[in-house]
């Protein structure tokens, strides 16, 4: 088949490189001319397992094409794409603006029966405000479909090429059966297609979201009330995990969440909410917590260095909202970053994968280190805030040579708090100690 994606991001690419991967012609069509010089040099702009050799591979054999010119990738495609980014505007709504610009950019370029897919992250009605304006200048027959995408980034390669469920609102037998055959060997193995209204395709994303949002927010709370309690959030995981109503995924407890995609989701469905005169209580509290949450870090850190971070030098291990991916976007990395700063306090951070993403964000505000261990030399203390594989059994003994003082704050829970306690570390982590006896380090006079 013959498919242009437009938006050549974390989703475009993956999208593009993935489908070409199955024999279809895929042109990716980006604004942006430096994205585009640089895939075409098979240099990859973000950090995503696999998707190298997908690129290599698919571009050797002249099935992936990438270009700057979006009105040529639309012509003679059979399929469009719309994978552009949907930040949120001032109001928390997703703006749409890219999206409905590349409609226009379809409607007056498209030159045969096409299906139009918005796998972009949009609010229900969306594809409708797609509808209307590629109607305006169309002179062939369309036909939306809305395809939310459900990719993790940092596994995002497996999870296009084996998907839980594949998701498709659509309203015409043209738009099935071309998106089946698309799709179809992507869940040879039985995983379903799952037909909808687009309405509900577009609700469902913003739900599935939501509802990962909420199990977060909702162990976060949990796990700051067993500090309190003396109870551990490890042990009540495992306890409730193993409900098979509630499942063992989306209950670990940690610095609150980020990313390109929980945020801005969470923000847009509750003003959805609010344009349609409905109420959704529970995630209104629920990014209440996570504000709240991205502050406790800061919290522990300050209580644990005697009540101030004045003129202290801090070290980071993890900067990424998560591991395995260098997004940066919300990640709760900033919001300590910021805290420290304002506080007068130095750090410096290394991550094994955006130190490039976290300089371009963030500048000189912080020191950059490329080993995890380099990171810690003269700092007051070490805090935890990305649960990369490589910080999950360090040589302790040389990260309290390296520090000035043994202080370990872990937003991740990575290591057992009795063999911190019984290597000298002060360490504090998630909702695994009674808040009432709070870790605290004699400040070492610098
Ligand atoms: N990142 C994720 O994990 C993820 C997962 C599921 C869904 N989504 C959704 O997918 C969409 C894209 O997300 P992303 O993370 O890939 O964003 P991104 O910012 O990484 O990529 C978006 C790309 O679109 C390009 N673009 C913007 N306007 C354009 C235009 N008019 N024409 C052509 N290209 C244009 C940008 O240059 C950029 O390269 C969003 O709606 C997001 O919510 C993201």
């Amino acid at each position: 088949m013959q498919i242009a994606v437009i938006g050549t991001g974390y989703v475009g690419l993956v999208v593009g490189a993935c489908l070409a991967e199955t024999g279809n012609q895929v042109v990716c069509a980006d604004i942006d001319a430096d994205k585009i010089g640089m895939l075409r040099e098979n240099r990859i702009p973000i950090f995503e397992p696999g998707l190298q050799d997908l690129v290599e591979r698919n571009q050797a054999q002249q099935r992936l094409h990438f270009t700057v010119d979006v009105a040529a990738a639309i012509a003679g495609c059979e399929v469009v794409f719309i994978a552009v980014g949907t930040p949120p505007d001032g109001n928390g709504a997703a703006d749409l603006r890219r999206v409905l610009e590349v409609a226009e950019t379809i409607g007056q370029h498209l030159t045969r029966e096409i299906v139009i897919v918005t796998k972009s992250t949009v609010p229900v009605g969306t594809a409708l405000k797609v509808q209307a304006v590629v109607e305006r200048w169309a002179r062939h027959p369309f036909h939306m479909c809305s395809n939310p995408e459900f990719l993790k980034e940092g596994a995002a390669v497996d999870d296009f090429l084996k998907p839980d469920r594949v998701v498709l609102g659509v309203e015409s037998d043209h738009a099935r059966s071309v998106m089946t055959e698309l799709y179809s060997p992507f869940v040879r193995t039985g995983r379903p297609i799952i037909f909808m209204s687009i309405a509900s395709a577009e609700m469902t994303k913003y739900a599935a979201n939501a509802m990962l949002a909420t199990r977060i927010s909702f162990m976060n709370e949990i796990a700051n009330l067993c500090e309190r309690v003396g109870a551990d959030i490890d042990l009540v995981r495992k306890g409730i995990g193993s409900d098979s109503r509630i499942g063992p995924s989306f209950l670990f407890p940690g610095p609150g969440y980020g990313g390109s995609c929980f945020p801005k989701d969470v923000k847009a469905l509750i003003r959805t909410a609010r344009d349609y005169d409905a109420t959704l209580g529970v995630l209104e509290a629920v990014e209440c917590a996570n504000e709240r949450q991205k502050s406790r870090l800061f919290e522990k850190l300050r209580s644990a260095l005697g009540g101030s971070v004045q003129g202290t030098h801090i070290a980071i291990w993890g900067l990424a909202f998560k591991p395995n991916t260098d997004d940066m976007r919300e990640a709760p990395s900033v919001a300590l970053i910021e805290a420290l700063v304002g506080a007068g306090a130095t750090a410096t951070a290394h991550d094994p994968a955006a130190l490039e993403a976290a300089r371009h964000l963030l500048g000189d505000v912080v020191r950059y280190a490329e080993s995890s261990y380099d990171a810690l030399d003269g700092a007051d203390a070490l805090v935890i805030v990305t649960d990369w594989n490589e910080y999950r059994h360090p040589d302790f003994g040389r990260m309290k040579t390296a520090l000035r003082q043994p202080v370990v704050i872990d937003s991740r829970n990575l290591y057992r708090p009795e063999k911190m306690k019984s290597l000298g570390f002060i360490y504090d982590s998630i909702g695994r100690g009674p808040a009432a006896e709070p870790v605290r380090a004699e400040l070492v006079s610098r």
